[in-house]
């Protein structure tokens, strides 16, 4: 019974946990969560494979633009900031916003190599988001990998025009972590 729980999940540790050498840190959680690794490789991504990635879903865009808008919605300066987006985007529109992050993220995912690898175990996909916590880190929790490193947030976005930098990728749920698995170990041949 137990076996029909075991999944696996795509993590993929991003250029920030690679510069600031928090790769070791990072790999022992997943690793003392009880998640087993199968797959690990070292891989310089070309834009093909990151645009595969971080695909053009109209959906995952909007989101992306959507989650953006509403964290600075619960800021008290709201106005002021949606401004400076505007400035700097030329538009408010969430769709666009999603649109303009997606290109931040992927040149952001060029800079260097990453490590790409995946875990198995029960609930593998739940377990991996839980352990590296909120997208945003500054909203993360203590003792998540996103929490405990980072307190960057779409603030970055203004300040510096660039992506948030929150060190590590976890596919969403099976679903996710089959199609992601396809892109970077098409060797694997999970089936579409
Ligand atoms: P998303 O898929 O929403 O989150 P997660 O990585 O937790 O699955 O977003 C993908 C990446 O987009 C996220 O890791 C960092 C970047 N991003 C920003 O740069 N700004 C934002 O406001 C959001 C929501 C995401």
């Amino acid at each position: 019974m137990e076996k029909d729980f075991v999944e696996k999940t795509l993590i993929i540790f991003k250029p920030d946990s690679i510069k600031r050498n928090l790769l070791g840190e990072i790999i022992t959680r997943f690793e003392k969560s009880g998640l087993e690794i199968k797959e690990i490789k070292l891989v310089y991504p070309d834009r093909e494979i990151m645009e595969k990635h971080y695909s053009d879903d109209i959906k995952w865009i909007t989101n992306l633009g959507e989650k953006t808008l509403d964290f600075f919605k619960e800021t008290n300066q709201f106005e002021q900031y949606l401004a400076s987006i505007n400035e700097m985007f030329g538009t408010k529109d969430p769709v666009e916003l999603g649109m303009a992050i997606r290109v931040l993220l992927i040149e952001f995912m060029l800079e260097s190599p990453l490590i790409v690898s995946i875990w198995e175990g029960s609930f593998a996909c739940s377990k991996a988001r839980k352990i590296i916590g909120n997208t945003i880190p500054l909203n993360a929790l203590p003792g998540t990998i996103r929490g405990d490193y980072s307190s960057d947030s779409p603030i970055s976005l203004i300040t510096e025009g660039r992506c948030i930098y929150n060190l590590v990728h976890a596919s969403g749920d099976a679903i996710e972590a089959e199609r992601e698995i396809n892109i970077w170990f098409p060797q694997m041949g999970i089936k579409d």
